[in-house]
């Protein structure tokens, strides 16, 4: 019998899938459609997504990116809490459901899983393309708004997948207070911009009053490094585009950078990365330079030379947001 396909690869069929039938111009004009409203003043009092044609351009033009960048964000997380699974999930603004994917794909197996909208289009999709993947059997998809009143149910897990860029300031707090009462781990990822950064630090600090400890990106639990208004950390994911991109789009590469802030904060046992690589490591003549985000809580360029053996050959390896020195190799 053959092995079920890895849930990336189910994703991109089902995400194909719904293009189908469906007139290249059509697609493309609901997606510039979708570009022009998040373009708009956010947050809005009502659903963005508010159809059908809106949640299936959402779904094609941006889940395949949120998908990764969530699934980049959660594989730091799981090496930081070696052998944790989570045996709960809970996805809250999950629209189409990209972080209920990534989860399956980080950890196999099946678990109870739940994902909140207020976006009912949005939520009917996510159930629609779930059907393609087993372990989320069982899923429910329940319409839910995100305010002062928000509760979540105990879990795990709760993902908070690029939705703080739509909430009010006292309704992101009540958010991150909401996730931090229900679940022992919390990860939030938003967009790699100066504003969704900061966005992720208020959320870390809120966490953190809680009680939470930092498990990635960040090596320690200490204040982040950076001088506001100076940089901002963030990481890069690689991700195939579409027909439908490059008909948006224009251009002729085969992918495009998905640039994301995140982080994941655990009431676990945690084992941080000792340093984490926070620019595209610059490759030399016999040297590698890294720019590191150390546990002492500085920012620090190190060069790793051919002197350093295995560990020049790990840093050859190394990539922008990748564990420095990385985690031991699973046996
Ligand atoms: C940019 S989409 C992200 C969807 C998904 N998490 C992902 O990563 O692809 C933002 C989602 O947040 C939802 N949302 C925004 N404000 C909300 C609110 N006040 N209550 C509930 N859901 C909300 C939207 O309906 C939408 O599905």
């Amino acid at each position: 019998m053959n092995a079920p396909a890895p849930p990336a690869e189910t994703l991109r069929s089902a995400l194909a899938g719904l293009l189908d039938g469906l007139p290249p111009k059509q697609a493309a004009s609901a997606v510039e459609r979708l570009i022009a409203s998040y373009r708009g003043a956010t947050p809005t009092d009502a659903p963005i997504l508010r159809d059908r044609a809106d949640v299936v351009a959402y779904a094609a033009y941006r889940m395949p990116a949120t998908f990764e960048a969530v699934r980049s964000a959660l594989a730091a997380f799981a090496d930081a809490v070696p052998g944790w699974v989570p045996g709960s999930h809970t996805d809250v603004g999950g629209g189409t459901g990209a972080a209920t994917w990534a989860v399956t794909d980080t950890w196999t197996g099946t678990r109870g899983v739940t994902v909140l909208d207020w976006a009912e289009p949005a939520l009917a999709l996510g159930r629609e393309l779930a059907s393609a993947n087993p372990a989320l059997d069982g899923a429910r998809w329940q319409r839910s708004r995100i305010g002062a009143a928000l509760t979540i149910e105990s879990t795990d897990l709760v993902t908070v997948s690029y939705v703080l860029n739509e909430l009010t300031e006292p309704d992101r707090a009540a958010l991150v207070d909401a996730a931090a009462a229900a679940a022992q781990s919390v990860v939030i990822v938003e967009a790699g911009t100066p504003a969704g950064y900061q966005r992720v630090i208020e959320a870390r600090d809120r966490l953190i009053r809680a009680g939470f400890r930092v498990a990635a990106p960040c090596p320690h639990s200490a204040a982040c490094p950076i001088v506001p208004g100076t940089d901002w950390c963030h990481f890069s994911v690689r991700v195939g585009r579409s027909s439908l991109h490059r008909q948006v789009k224009g251009g002729s590469l085969p992918y495009e950078d998905e640039k994301f802030s995140y982080v994941a904060a655990t009431r676990l046992p945690v084992t941080p990365a000792p340093a984490r690589v926070v620019r595209r490591p610059q490759i030399r003549k016999g040297q590698v330079l890294l720019d590191l985000c150390e546990a002492d809580e500085q920012l620090r360029r190190t060069t790793v030379t051919k002197r350093h053996g295995d560990l020049y050959k790990a840093a050859r390896d190394a990539a922008w947001g990748d564990a420095w020195p990385p985690y031991p190799q699973e046996p």
